[in-house]
């Protein structure tokens, strides 16, 4: 008989909002969960729509091989290693995550799933917020890639709804060179949300992923460009 295995690893304080982290190891795959939020906020068992955050978004821009990409949060790694295999030798990844122990969990065995793109030396790790970077950007970025909760409300972290905000999405526009795409997951849509990046400024396309090969759950994804000349 096959052994079943349902272990937690770790867990992790949220800096900032008293919420918690708990790191299991299900039989094969593992999953990161919010104590007192029902189902899992991350699992290495399907990533399809992770990986099509970032292949979709780059493949809008001009110069995807020299792009600089910002990522925030780190979660699993998918992302992260989906933007690393469109980007160049001369193109940059730089990854915000707010939980520390969350980048020690992908230089374990976890991160093998995803290749540990952690280790990727175009790849920096700013531990903390990814809000204080896209403050700080000022036209660095030719994409900023946001999946931080399960939406543009905050889950994880209430003060994320900072981020999805009107001043925030200004913020993100700003920081992202003309051309550019702000790409945001999120389980389900949000009219508001949509309504809220045209008014920053921004060209939205919406699109549906499955998030596991090509049935079942579709997760839903915002393209938001950045118009030339601004
Ligand atoms: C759903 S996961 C990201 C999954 C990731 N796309 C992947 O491919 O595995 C969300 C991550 O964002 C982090 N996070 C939440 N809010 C953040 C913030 N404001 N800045 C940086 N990271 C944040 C969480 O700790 C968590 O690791």
């Amino acid at each position: 008989m096959r052994m079943r295995i349902n272990k937690l690893l770790d867990r992790a304080l949220i800096p900032g909002n008293g919420g918690e982290l708990l790191f299991f190891q299900r039989n094969e795959d593992y999953t990161i969960e919010v104590v007192g939020v029902t189902g899992e906020l991350m699992t290495t068992a399907h990533h399809n729509s992770e990986d099509a955050l970032a292949e979709l978004a780059l493949k809008k821009l001009k110069n995807t091989s020299e792009a600089s990409v910002l990522i925030g949060g780190l979660g699993m790694g998918f992302t992260l290693a989906a933007a690393l295999r469109l980007v160049g030798e001369k193109g940059k990844v730089v990854v915000a995550e707010l939980v520390p122990q969350v980048v020690e969990w992908n230089k374990g065995p976890m991160g093998e799933r995803a290749g540990y793109p952690v280790n990727d030396p175009r790849t920096f790790v700013h531990v903390g917020d990814v809000l204080e970077l896209i403050r700080s950007g000022q036209g660095r970025y030719d994409a900023i890639l946001l999946d931080t909760d399960n939406g543009p409300e905050g889950l994880t972290q209430a003060s994320n709804d900072r981020l999805y905000s009107h001043r925030g999405l200004r913020s993100a526009c700003e920081a992202l060179k003309p051309g550019g795409v702000l790409a945001v997951w999120s389980t389900h849509p949000h009219d508001p949300f949509t309504r809220r990046l045209g008014m920053a400024g921004f060209r939205v396309e919406e699109q549906k992923v499955f998030a596991h090969r090509n049935k079942g759950t579709r997760h839903h994804l915002w393209f938001a460009t950045k118009p030339m000349g601004r």
